[in-house]
């Protein structure tokens, strides 16, 4: 990125001279590399916008609009992140459309039987995300696309939390559009990508207008360019979306069956370590998981400083992370109680279950205990910001350190100073 700005930093596609041609050679260099680290098939199928975020809202509304009318049905699961739920619910609201919600199991795992129920042939888009950002549960997304596809519903696959973690090949998933954000991938904030299949691109209307999405403008008509320029209106997170392109060959360095690797050791052992802890629950224990732990206990819940306890007593490496974090999708899961200890004693409340923080029923009816109750998670991750990795892994104390749990009125929220896997 510094070489970036230092030798070609100019806006794309539109001048004829020297760093206009250079930055255009990067933009569309980093669409290229995104195209090859995703499987998809053409670079044309590659649309930098501002994140997972901005892609879902792209496709309610582009792809949503339409194709889905009144009384159809939209199916998202328990797990989604917020970002691919609201944009449905605003397109639900707009078409009069209907939101279907798959269960997931105490463990985490969709309950695909569920699913199958749901799929009918009222189904027009499942959206559904590939990692949990909660509790790392794998999506079997593949088995899932497939059964949609039979009720000829379209999918889109939220895999903000998948791309940094394994292989991810949107041709053999046969997926419709599969979303993502740079930041989750190494490389800055702003970028993000929307893979759609050609076929369907082609036939969505853009969804903003401004420059570069043109082909021809006049006061009684303008018509549009072809995707993905079509769907990148104004001047694109040039910056963001190279640096993107240099997080990919980073990525390509280590190989990405090498990054599932270790993740998976990494997990196995977070999981055995933290097993070891009296007091401490896993939640989110499906087989199929990204390295991610979910843990409750009272550790955390007896300090005061509303720090997170030192598991184990493992310190010093790099490479791992503690988080305290505020999951919607746990709240939807109602492990609320579950955690709720750890959030109340943060808050300083020791009248709230501070030593029995076993679940709602133990929280004695305070003022503050019938407020809503937000749950706190630990979660392990690791990453190798210094270009390394450790293949044993251990906690961070700085990470730990920094790692806080804010209490904001009656909201609960994190403050972390984690890196990527954020
Ligand atoms: C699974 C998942 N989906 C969507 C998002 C939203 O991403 P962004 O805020 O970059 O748009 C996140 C971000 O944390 C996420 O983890």
């Amino acid at each position: 990125m510094v070489h970036y700005y230092k030798h070609e930093y100019s806006n794309v596609h539109r001048a004829a001279h020297t760093l206009a041609a250079r930055s255009t050679d990067a933009y569309e260099g980093a669409r290229a590399k995104v195209q090859r680290f995703l499987g998809a098939g053409s670079a044309d199928e590659i649309v930098f916008v501002r994140g997972t975020t901005e892609a879902v809202n792209l496709v309610a509304n582009a792809w949503g609009r339409r194709n889905v009318g009144a009384g159809d049905e939209i199916i998202l699961t328990t797990l989604e992140h917020h970002s691919n739920i609201v944009p449905w619910q605003f397109l639900a609201e707009a078409v009069g459309a209907v939101l279907r919600i798959v269960p997931v199991t105490d463990r985490g795992e969709v309950l695909l039987d569920d699913y199958g129920k749901l799929l009918t042939a009222r189904t027009r888009m499942v959206a559904i995300t590939h990692v949990s950002n909660a509790l790392g549960t794998i999506l079997p997304v593949g088995e899932m696309i497939q059964a949609a596809h039979r009720h000829g519903a379209a999918v889109l696959v939220d895999g903000a939390q998948a791309v940094s973690h394994f292989p991810v090949n949107v041709q053999a998933l046969d997926a419709d559009f599969y979303v993502l954000s740079g930041h989750r991938l190494f490389a800055p904030s702003g970028v993000g990508v929307l893979y759609g299949k050609k076929a369907l691109l082609d036939e969505m209307p853009p969804w903003q207008g401004g420059g570069n999405m043109i082909q021809r403008v006049t006061f009684e008509k303008s018509t549009f360019a072809d995707p993905p320029a079509r769907f990148e209106a104004g001047t694109a997170t040039l910056g963001p979306a190279v640096g993107l392109g240099a997080a990919i060959d980073y990525l390509d360095r280590i190989g990405m069956e090498n990054v599932a690797r270790h993740e998976r050791d990494l997990l196995a052992h977070g999981t055995a370590e933290l097993s070891r802890i009296r007091g401490l629950r896993l939640i989110g224990t499906a087989p199929e998981e990204g390295g991610c732990a979910v843990v409750r206990g009272r550790r955390a819940e007896r300090r005061g400083d509303g720090q997170v306890p030192r598991p184990g007593g493992h310190r010093g490496a790099r490479g791992s992370s503690l988080r305290a974090a505020d999951h919607g999708s746990l709240r939807r899961r109602r492990h609320g109680a579950a955690v709720a200890g750890a959030v109340q004693h943060a808050r300083g409340d020791r009248r709230v279950g501070a030593r029995r923080p076993q679940g709602a029923a133990s929280i004695r009816r305070t003022e503050q205990a019938r407020r809503p109750v937000y749950p706190a998670s630990l979660r392990i991750g690791s990453w190798a910001a210094d270009g390394r990795t450790s293949h044993r892994p251990r906690y961070c104390p700085a990470a730990m350190k920094a790692t806080k749990v804010r209490i904001g009125g009656d909201k609960v929220t994190s403050d972390t100073s984690a890196g990527p896997g954020q």
